[in-house]
């Protein structure tokens, strides 16, 4: 299996809640390295750009108005097969659906505001991962 590199954000809603922690302490125990890390807040402005692939549907304005609400965590983590298997840590993006045990599951409240972002892909992880971080701030 591969070693590769996925992009996550621990979200507003998390953050707010106090629930970064907790997260980060998950993330680093189920094997991810923290190749890369960030405190910061997007404005609706960079929210509407990270996002913009979504700009068609109907949640995207809320979905850039909470993401823009208050600050985030931004990282990149490196595990073998780390796309596939991330997006199984953090569950569903509907935390009604996601499984036991995940982060979804266990953060967040409802589907706009769930918790914690997971790449699709390596080429999006890649794409996420140059939005936030530069060549000095990763290695
Ligand atoms: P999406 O990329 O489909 O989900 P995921 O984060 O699991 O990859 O959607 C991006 C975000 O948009 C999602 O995390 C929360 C928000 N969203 C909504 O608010 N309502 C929805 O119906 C969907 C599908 C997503």
């Amino acid at each position: 299996m591969a070693t590769n590199r996925t992009f996550t954000m621990i979200k507003p809603d998390a953050v707010a809640n106090g629930h970064a922690g907790a997260i980060l302490d998950r993330i680093i125990k189920a094997g991810y390295k923290v190749v890369a890390l960030k405190y910061t807040k997007l404005s609706a402005e960079t929210a509407g750009q990270f996002y913009a692939v979504h700009s068609e549907r109907p949640f995207y304005n809320d979905l850039v108005s909470f993401m823009s609400q208050g600050p985030i965590y931004a990282a990149i983590l490196e595990k073998d097969n780390a796309i596939e298997d991330f997006r199984k840590f953090i569950g569903a993006t509907d935390p009604a659906k996601a499984d036991a045990g995940t982060i979804r599951a266990d953060f967040a409240k409802s589907i706009d505001a769930n918790a914690i972002h997971g790449s699709d892909s390596d080429e999006n992880a890649a794409i996420e991962g140059n939005f936030f971080f530069s060549n000095f701030e990763r290695f």
